[in-house]
């Protein structure tokens, strides 16, 4: 069969493809410089030989010498076989293999489509050169032309015939109607497109898959949707897309988080201010698609919504679409921002510095899930606080990861004073995304703290002078006062119980979606962390000991060796 798959179609499949997400399918890689690097899977050693360039799509291992691009990795990896490889690959991708003449056909078929849309969106852009009526409508927008041009933006012209005459020497009336470029009524076809400003929009691989139009004037005498975009096509489904995520995806900031916003001209007026890690939905509520691919580049999800009822009745198709796709070590985080406020404006008020501001009064999905069923139902009488509880079970039975499931179950519920009904369940696996990492023995503490609350510190390690004026420590022994105060609390209550202490709020919350590990002893891991936290306390103060005193100097070593030698002891 493999003779049967075009070879156009395996180049495009490697064009489409990241070969460090598909790596990572299999092991473990880890960013340092510009490549991503992990212990050699071909051959058995204890540093990291074994690299990847995203820049260049090719493995190689300075130790065994074994190297190749994606394909061959998974044939050697995985021992599969040329076309088992591809499919592989196109499975990660959900792309259809064209293995018989019919799927090659509607391949190729998409390929013209996919030609005549990259076609138009030079002509487009030429057309904007040429009329002064766009750019004096992008100038007052304040879309610089260097905007305009990383974004592609164009301009339809006001004419009918003008695609259609273009493009007709080289597409049959059939591709341009496929494209969705061109309408047809009776016998006649005429430009879908007319006196628009033309946003292209593309899949996350960049390839052009369809446009966005906006009219120029809001003219009375002539009503017309104010955005226009493609019809559904073979390359198009606006559910599934995102507005610029083949480019936000690229920035560091993505990483971290991506913004989701409502509009083109909110994802544009955003980058010009160098927020770059934004992509849009196109006039649908987020979907569970847009979550599952944005997530695959990100940590972090903040949906920004307008401020209008709609945008906090999309907000909540959001949540109930998020509920099947956030896995844990996922965060998403809502923000609202003021009536007839949309970001684009926002920018052209105060730039990133007010956005900044706004974006810093994002709402968790606890407090958003809270907000609105608290608002729903009556939470002074018990028949409200039963439709309460519910309502949050209802909600919360959709939603896979178990930590997070845990925590928001507890705390819903214990916001209006009720126990917990789900049991307790053994997460074992942290989850195959991104799984933040504790980064100090006392945050490290706190997380076994607020999972374990039973465990009992030794009074003397946690009051030890030594580390009396940490700010970790201070908020671990806070916490232990709690859990004395309220034997049986746990995680959820003890993180909201700081709500109203903002710096520690955050840095519980942040700590608390951290997976943590099947510890058998988890009592001992804790104080071994104290001990560390100790021990870290006074390698620092080393720095600050000159080591030609050498009696102050070899005190102070011998001083950490002892705490070390302890911390072992548990
Ligand atoms: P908005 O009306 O909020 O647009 O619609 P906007 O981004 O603020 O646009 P400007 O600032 O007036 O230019 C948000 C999104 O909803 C879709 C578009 O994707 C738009 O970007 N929409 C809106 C439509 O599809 N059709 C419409 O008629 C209006
Ligand atoms: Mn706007």
């Amino acid at each position: 069969m493999a003779q049967l798959i075009p070879k156009d179609f395996i180049d495009n499949l490697l064009e489409k493809s990241n070969i460090v997400d598909i790596i990572s399918n299999y092991i473990k890689l880890e960013k340092k410089g510009n490549d991503y690097w992990s212990r050699c899977p071909f051959h058995s050693e204890k540093t990291s030989s074994f690299s990847v360039s995203e820049n260049k799509q090719f493995f190689y291992c300075f130790g065994c010498g074994a190297k190749g691009n994606s394909i061959g990795f998974i044939m050697d990896h995985s021992n599969k076989t040329y076309p088992e490889a591809i499919e592989t690959i196109a499975n990660f991708l959900s792309i259809e293999i064209p293995r018989d003449k019919e799927a090659t056909k509607i391949y190729e078929s998409k390929k013209v489509i996919q030609n005549s849309l990259g076609d138009t969106k030079k002509i487009f852009e030429s057309n904007l050169k040429n009329s002064t009526k766009a750019i004096s409508y992008l100038k007052q927008r304040n879309i610089s032309g260097e905007t305009a041009k990383l974004f592609g933006i164009g301009y339809a012209e006001d004419d009918f015939q003008s695609l259609n005459k273009k493009l007709i020497n080289k597409y049959t009336e059939e591709n341009l109607l496929n494209a969705g470029l061109i309408v047809k009524k009776n016998s006649n076809s005429y430009d879908k497109f007319r006196d628009r400003i033309m946003f292209p929009i593309h899949d996350t691989t960049g390839n052009i898959i369809a446009f966005g139009g906006r009219i120029l004037n809001d003219d009375k005498e002539k009503p017309a949707a104010k955005y226009m975009n493609s019809p559904e096509t073979s390359l198009f489904s606006k559910k599934r897309v995102l507005y610029n995520l083949h480019q936000a995806k690229k920035y560091k900031e993505s990483k971290n988080f991506l913004y989701i916003v409502e509009g083109y001209m909110d994802v544009i007026a955003l980058h010009q201010a160098n927020i770059e890690n934004v992509v849009a939905t196109l006039g649908t509520a987020v979907t569970e698609e847009n979550l599952t691919q944005c997530f695959k580049y990100t940590r972090e999800i903040i949906c920004c919504f307008d401020g209008d009822k709609a945008g906090e009745k999309a907000a909540w198709q959001g949540v109930e679409n998020i509920m099947k796709v956030i896995k844990d070590g996922n965060v998403i985080s809502f923000v609202f921002l003021p009536d007839n406020n949309d970001p684009d404006n926002i920018i052209e008020k105060g730039g990133k510095k007010l956005w900044e501001q706004h974006v810093e009064k994002k709402v968790s999905i606890e407090e958003f899930i809270y907000n609105k069923f608290s608002k729903e139902s009556d939470l002074k009488t018990a028949v409200g606080k039963t439709q309460y509880i519910q309502k949050v079970e209802t909600l919360l039975d959709k939603l896979q990861a178990k930590i997070l499931k845990r925590i928001l179950s507890d705390s819903l519920k214990d916001k209006v004073g009720a126990k917990y009904g789900p049991k307790q369940e053994n997460v074992k696996s942290p989850s195959k995304f991104f799984s933040p990492k504790t980064t100090s023995p006392l945050q490290k503490s706190i997380l076994i703290l607020m999972h374990h609350p039973d465990i009992n510190i030794e009074e003397n390690l946690i009051n030890d002078s030594r580390i009396e004026n940490n700010t970790g420590v201070i908020l671990l022994k806070s916490i232990i006062s709690l859990i004395k105060e309220n034997p049986d609390i746990n995680m959820g209550r003890i993180i909201e119980n700081f709500r109203d202490e903002k710096r520690n709020y955050n840095s519980l919350e942040k700590i608390s979606r951290v997976p943590i590990a099947d510890y058998e002893h988890p009592s001992k891991e804790l104080h071994a962390c104290i001990y560390l936290t100790i021990r870290n306390h006074l390698r620092e103060k080393l720095k600050d000991i000159d080591p030609s005193k050498l009696k102050e100097y070899s005190a102070a070593q011998s001083e950490i060796r002892e705490i070390e030698e302890k911390s072992k002891n548990f």
